[in-house]
């Protein structure tokens, strides 16, 4: 007769090693970016961490997967302000999931277009500026796009269209 073969349990402890919550230096050497980033990211809100008895950053492994989505945000030049609101947007601040990830890339990929508009505007303005350097009001499209700004008195104003 064949002996029973013993059913396969979990193991009760995770593997040596492994360890649910990260210390600020592992979550930087994972994610990619320094130390002082993550305190940033902090400072501003985008990711949280918690003080164990020793009085040291600890941060769920969720974490790594929030800067890997800041990370891609700001390397397309979505401001911090705006990733902040849309992390906040999620339900109960969640770690964005593929689906989270799906919807956040898609408004961005809209924000980013509209800069692209602007940034080749702008381009196509300063092709009249090279060589030039009159900085003029009322002839130099960079300081005065359109002449928009005479409506709004003498002296510097913003160089955006709107
Ligand atoms: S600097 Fe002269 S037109 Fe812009």
């Amino acid at each position: 007769m064949k002996p029973k073969m013993k059913p396969k349990m979990k193991p009760k402890t995770d593997p040596p090693g492994f360890h649910r919550e990260l210390t600020v230096g592992e979550v930087a050497a994972r994610g990619g970016v320094a130390v002082s980033t993550l305190h940033f990211y902090e400072s501003k809100g985008l990711i949280k961490s918690w003080r164990n008895n020793g009085n040291q950053r600890r941060y769920a492994r969720e974490v790594l997967r929030r800067v890997a989505v800041i990370k891609v945000a700001q390397r397309t030049g979505i401001p911090l302000a705006s990733i902040r609101k849309a992390l906040k947007a999620l339900p109960g601040e969640r770690t964005p999931s593929a689906e989270d990830w799906k919807s956040l890339s898609a408004a961005w990929r809209a924000e980013l277009n509209d800069r692209i508009d602007r940034l080749t505007r702008l381009r196509e303005q300063l092709d009249g500026c090279i060589g030039c350097g009159c900085l003029s009001l009322g002839a130099c499209p960079l300081r005065n796009p359109w002449d928009k700004l005479s409506a709004q008195g003498p002296g510097p104003r913003l160089l955006e269209p709107d």
